[in-house]
């Protein structure tokens, strides 16, 4: 409970970067990570991890060789993440336009998969523009870049970056439901 109130006042201070008032449910959470091969990968990234709602599901099934980066520009919930205090897991308050850079900076190159919440139909679209670039840029081949939305607004977007590789899913318990974009990168 009070984590929701948390979040609920940083959404009133920041309503222009967080995009919602309520952190995603367990039921988002979990429907956002359907289809990911835990046991196959290496590096995971999320962007936008707030408080944590989706994180905890990714910390529970890292496997253990995996390791997990979050980019998150907020500074209450960055202090809230250090909570999670777990060894596979890098929190990072930087924006997720610089992606590339940051795992460069810890010797990594490429991402398994990226997990984001980031309000992408809300920040300025330069922003939006170059963090689906640098997703795209940083992904694997099979990668997926895995992104929900309250509406349907940001597919075109989408499409243009990962073409016909897209899939659509819908959470309707989340308050707001939820459409969920699985996004592959093919080649
Ligand atoms: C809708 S909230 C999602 C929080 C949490 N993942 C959840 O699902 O409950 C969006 C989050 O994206 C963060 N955010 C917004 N712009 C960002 C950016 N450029 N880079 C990293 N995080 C960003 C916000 O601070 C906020 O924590």
């Amino acid at each position: 409970m009070l984590s929701r109130i948390n979040f609920l006042k940083e959404a009133i201070k920041n309503l222009k970067t967080l995009g919602t008032i309520t952190p995603s449910s367990r039921f988002l959470s979990k429907k956002m990570l359907k289809g990911i091969n835990f046991s196959e990968a290496d590096v995971l990234v999320e962007l936008g991890p707030g408080n944590g709602a989706i994180t905890k599901y990714i910390l529970e099934k890292l496997s253990p060789k995996a390791i997990l980066i979050c980019f998150e520009i907020n500074d209450s919930f960055y202090n809230q993440l250090q909570d999670l205090q777990h060894p596979q897991l890098v929190i990072l308050k930087k924006s997720a336009e610089n992606i590339e850079e940051e795992l460069k900076k810890l010797k990594l190159h490429k991402a398994n998969h990226i997990i984001s919440s980031v309000p992408l139909t809300i920040i300025p679209d330069e922003i939006s523009a170059k963090i689906l670039q640098e997703s795209y840029k940083t992904l694997n081949i099979n990668g997926t870049f895995i992104q929900y939305q309250y509406s349907l607004t940001y597919f075109k977007k989408l499409k243009n970056v990962f073409k016909d590789s897209i899939s659509l899913g819908f959470e309707p318990l989340n308050i707001p439901p939820a459409f969920i974009y699985r996004c592959k990168k093919v080649e």
